[in-house]
């Protein structure tokens, strides 16, 4: 859905130009957001602008007990010698503990995103602010940490509320969206980033849409249609339907999808970046539109739930977005495997053996454990076709991951150090954090089958393991990471920077992989 709120930059001056002008007749009144230290300290700029209230404000934070900490906030309504400002919002910056450091401000980026939305959450629907982006203690890089502001806001203010047909008083739709006029030192290069994260931030909005989507509503070919709108970014858009898949040899994914009345699909994204002869760097996405678990059937009780196990195809799409909206200087190729898993009288059956794309044959112990044939298909077919430098796989794989990590951490299985570090890198950065597991031969012993090359479970210990072991049977060499997202990409604990149900994890987390570590200079 459309952004709740909208994002201009300009300079302190032209901030003070907009505060002397009394807001013509109809307007909205200005609120002036300003960031507030310790002992409430103010950044140069906003001390200047506020000089006048200084007296009020110092009485309203004693009456209020509002010491500029982080995460609190404190609203003044008709500050002295602002006119044309109905209300300034003060948010604090400081030190969140109860140590004295003086008003340091945050350091880290990821703590300008959590800022962002705690900015847009205070501010509500329908407002025209003026933010002072002026801290007392200014991070090293001022633009991109006001590009990280925008990005948090803009999540925060993100609503799926599509369905509901009685809008509430929040909602944007009846209130209009908040515009922020963000001032700044340096508008140019705040401007850039500001921007980049608002094609980042489409990415994650177009992610968690479509996790949210019911699934009477997202069938695999309705997520076909909508992801080839991103050949209007100039993806180039590929959609496999049942047939050439039948042909090219997609047995273990059909065989997922063959008791849906909803035929499979699977779409091949290409984002071509960088020079042709350079090596494509690829994305595979779990795309199973509802998981009833088939034959082997789920238990009732959370399984509208399972609406949300296309996550890993929803990251792979909102990453491609982001990626060409910025003209990503990278190949990169996204795949997502689309099937409805459903119990029916052409359903797969426990005992069944297929024969994967591979050649490698798989004995169906438990028709709910899809995921991994779907990902065997789309993984040989990627590394097959487009020999690329590495192949990142994302999928709402296990609930064993829950188990083992709850929802702080996606699972992270790599046979390459070095990509596995990256990714670690890249989770510190953005905040979207993996904690990696082991894998082995030992583990691998546990999908042997009586019957045929491996089977689809390996029992009850180590669940996550095994399926990631099962998963590396089909990358051959080529360096790969899984990361199960079954924790993190939907039902997600409200935050900072996302209150829905979806949350679009991993589309922050790869783009700035791929900007770190892929991209031609
Ligand atoms: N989509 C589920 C995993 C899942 C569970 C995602 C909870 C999100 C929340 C997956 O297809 C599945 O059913 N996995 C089984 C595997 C088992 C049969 C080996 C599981 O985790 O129980
Ligand atoms: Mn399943
Ligand atoms: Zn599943």
């Amino acid at each position: 859905m459309s952004p709740n709120v909208k994002f201009e930059v300009v300079n302190f001056g032209e901030a003070e130009r907009r505060l002397a002008a009394a807001p013509a007749e109809g307007e909205r009144p200005i609120t002036l957001i300003a960031f507030v230290g310790a002992k409430l300290a103010l950044g140069g700029e906003t001390s200047t602008i506020l000089r006048d209230a200084e007296p009020q404000i110092a009485r309203a934070a004693a009456a209020a007990k509002f010491a500029g900490k982080r995460g609190t906030s404190l609203d003044l309504y008709a500050p002295a010698g602002l006119d044309g400002v109905g209300r300034l919002l003060m948010i604090g910056v400081g030190p969140a503990g109860d140590g004295d450091n003086g008003g340091a401000s945050p350091e880290r980026f990821d703590d300008y995103l959590g800022l962002g939305g705690q900015l847009a959450a205070r501010l509500g629907q329908g407002a025209n602010a003026i933010a002072l982006f002026d801290v007392p203690e200014p991070p090293a890089d001022a633009s991109a940490a006001a590009g990280q502001l925008a990005l948090g806001a803009t999540l925060r203010a993100y609503k799926f509320d599509l369905y509901r047909t009685k809008k509430k008083k929040d909602d944007p739709e009846r209130e209009g969206a908040s515009e922020i006029a963000l001032a700044v030192a340096e508008p140019e290069a705040a401007r850039a980033a500001v921007d980049g994260a608002l094609g980042l931030a489409e990415g994650v909005v177009i992610a968690r849409d479509l996790v949210n989507e019911p699934a009477n509503v997202l069938y695999p070919e309705e997520f076909a249609r909508r992801a080839a709108k991103l050949a209007d970014l100039g993806v180039e858009v590929e959609i496999l339907d049942v047939p050439t898949l039948q042909t090219l040899g997609f047995r273990a994914l059909l065989g997922v999808g063959q008791g849906s009345a909803h035929p499979s699909r699977v779409v091949v994204l290409r984002w071509n970046g960088a020079a042709p002869d350079t090596q494509p760097v690829a994305f595979v996405g779990k795309g199973v539109c509802f998981d009833t678990g088939g034959i082997s059937i789920k238990p009732a009780a959370s399984m509208e739930d399972m609406k949300g196990d296309m996550a890993g195809a929803a990251a792979v799409t909102g990453l491609m977005h982001a990626l060409a909206v910025r003209k990503a200087k990278a190949n990169v190729i996204g795949v997502l495997g689309l099937v409805e898993n459903m119990p029916s009288g052409e359903a797969q059956r426990p005992g069944d053996i297929v024969t994967s794309l591979s050649g490698q044959t798989i004995e169906i112990i438990n028709t709910d454990a899809e995921g991994r044939l779907v990902l065997a298909d789309a993984l040989w077919y990627v590394k097959d076709k487009f020999k690329p430098a590495f192949i990142i796989d994302l999928a709402t794989l296990t609930g064993a991951i829950l188990v083992a990590l709850g929802q702080e951490h996606a699972g992270l299985f790599s046979n390459n150090d070095e990509l596995a570090g990256r990714i670690l890198e890249a989770g510190k950065a953005t905040g979207e954090k993996l904690w990696r597991l082991p894998m082995g031969p030992a583990y691998d012993k546990l999908i042997e089958s009586k019957f045929a090359d491996m089977k689809n479970t390996g029992g009850r210990h180590a669940g996550s393991i095994t399926a990631a072991q099962f998963l590396e049977r089909f990358v051959d060499k080529t360096p790969w990471a899984h990361l199960d997202i079954a924790g993190t990409g939907m039902g997600s604990p409200a935050s900072d920077t996302n209150q829905s149900w979806a949350s679009g994890w991993g589309v922050r987390l790869l783009d700035r992989l791929v900007k770190d570590c892929y991209e031609s200079a």
